[in-house]
């Protein structure tokens, strides 16, 4: 039929923009989403012109001028790989080596769970791959069940479980008066939920808070959970990254697997290896046989395969030759330490500032906190007076991320805060 005579022809003839219109009229209601409370605040930062700008919001590690770094392991390993491989898809459960490394490096090199082949693990799209996997097994497998997130938490693990479709409830964790951890309403709120609950921990370095339960505490709260037949699913985001040792920011992880708990597990490699863009990541589950880790697996491979099919090569070939050759490994650890250190020294500058201009309030929590971040306690208010008034940029909460403070804006940073918070 010739175009002319045709229902197309005659639209066609009544102008293209109503063809248009009908074809993109579906998404013309769509409302702007709202910004990201962490990544929405580096976009301000960029927009900001201003040459005494620092950015303090999102947690990525800076060196002392202020610069990103590529580590020294991590550059020997690209060397290492360059034009080694097929640039060939991985399996769906990703990097046999790396999941190998990640499951020594959280479970022990010498683990009985890693000899029995008791985890079922697969490579992730960094840590909030391996949640987001988590949650979608969760829901498929153990619908309408709620997950215990602490307050505060990492702003995305809402989103995740929630468009996951997990139903979300939340358990008492930091205690505002003290800036520490509310351990006694954490125990309450974790003997209250119904038996069988879900519960998010943040093996260490807690996100915002920087707050973390002692070994003690640890042992308590393992006991309990196991008590209450909860299922634990740790976040362990900086391993390495918060005391400078990976097996001490294993700690937790290492007295629920004593206490014979079965866990959940995200692993990341984007602070303590700096791999933030390349997503690199781990989810393992801690089953009960041989049997049931192969089952799990192979229907966590089946939630990926639809969303991602199989996850990205370059920055597990850079992980995983990291951890698998012993020099780069010592190298990787000296650097990781470095790191650790670095933030821990910038603490206690902070807080000597504070001091030194005679601040009114308690800044001991600055040292207290460990890991990326600082949980100041100034207002929301406050925290908008820094941006506004001295282009400093932080999430809203209040949360500084240390990484992002070095010699030369330290000085700045605590006359700023000392602007806004010493009339409080
Ligand atoms: C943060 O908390 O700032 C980081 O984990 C980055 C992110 O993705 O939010």
């Amino acid at each position: 039929m010739a175009i002319s005579n045709s229902f197309t022809g005659k639209l066609l003839r009544r102008g293209s923009a109503d063809g248009v219109r009908l074809m993109s009229s579906w998404f013309r209601n769509v409302d702007q989403a709202p910004k990201d409370p962490i990544l929405g605040v580096t976009e301000a930062f960029l927009a900001d012109q201003s040459p005494n700008k620092v950015n303090v919001g999102v947690g990525a590690y800076r060196d002392d001028n202020g610069k990103p770094v590529v580590l020294e392991c991590v550059r020997e390993a690209e060397k290492r790989i360059a034009g080694s491989q097929f640039m060939e898809y991985l399996p769906m459960g990703g990097s046999i080596k790396l999941v190998e490394e990640s499951l020594k490096l959280a479970y022990g090199e010498n683990s009985d769970f890693i000899k029995d082949k008791r985890i079922a693990a697969v490579q992730a799209l960094s840590g909030t791959g391996a949640c987001r996997l988590f949650a979608a097994f969760q829901q498929r497998f153990h619908p309408g069940t709620q997950i215990y997130i602490p307050v505060p938490t990492w702003s995305n693990h809402h989103n995740i479980w929630k468009d996951a479709g997990v139903p979300l409830k939340t358990f008492r964790y930091y205690y505002p008066e003290s800036r520490g951890l509310d351990f006694s309403g954490l125990m309450e709120d974790i003997k209250n939920a119904p038996n069988g609950s879900f519960f998010l921990l943040h093996a260490c370095a807690h996100n915002p808070t920087g707050v973390d339960p002692t070994e003690e505490q640890w042992r308590e709260i393992s006991s309990l959970i196991k008590a209450k037949g909860h299922f634990p699913f740790f976040d362990m985001a900086y391993q390495g990254f918060a005391s400078g040792s990976p097996e001490r920011d294993a700690k937790a992880i290492s007295i629920f697997l004593e206490d014979g708990h079965l866990i959940g597990l995200a692993q990341s490699y984007a602070k303590n290896m700096g791999l933030y863009g390349q997503r690199v990541g781990c989810l393992s589950v801690l089953c009960e046989d041989e049997k049931q880790a192969v089952a799990v697996k192979s229907q966590l491979q089946l939630i990926s395969r639809p969303m991602y099919s199989n996850p990205p090569l370059h920055g597990a070939l850079i992980a995983s030759t990291v951890l698998g050759d012993p020099e780069l490994k010592k190298l990787w650890l000296e650097e990781v330490k470095g790191m650790a250190d670095r933030i821990i020294g910038m603490r206690a500058t902070l807080r000597e500032n504070l001091e030194k201009r005679g601040s009114p309030l308690p800044w001991q929590h600055i040292t207290d906190q460990i890991g990326m971040f600082c949980y100041s306690g100034m207002t929301p208010e406050q925290v908008d007076r820094l941006t506004n008034e001295f282009h400093i940029y932080m999430t809203r909460n209040g949360r500084i991320s240390m990484a992002g403070i070095n010699s030369g804006n330290v000085g700045y940073i605590a006359d700023a805060i000392h602007q806004v918070t010493k009339s409080a």
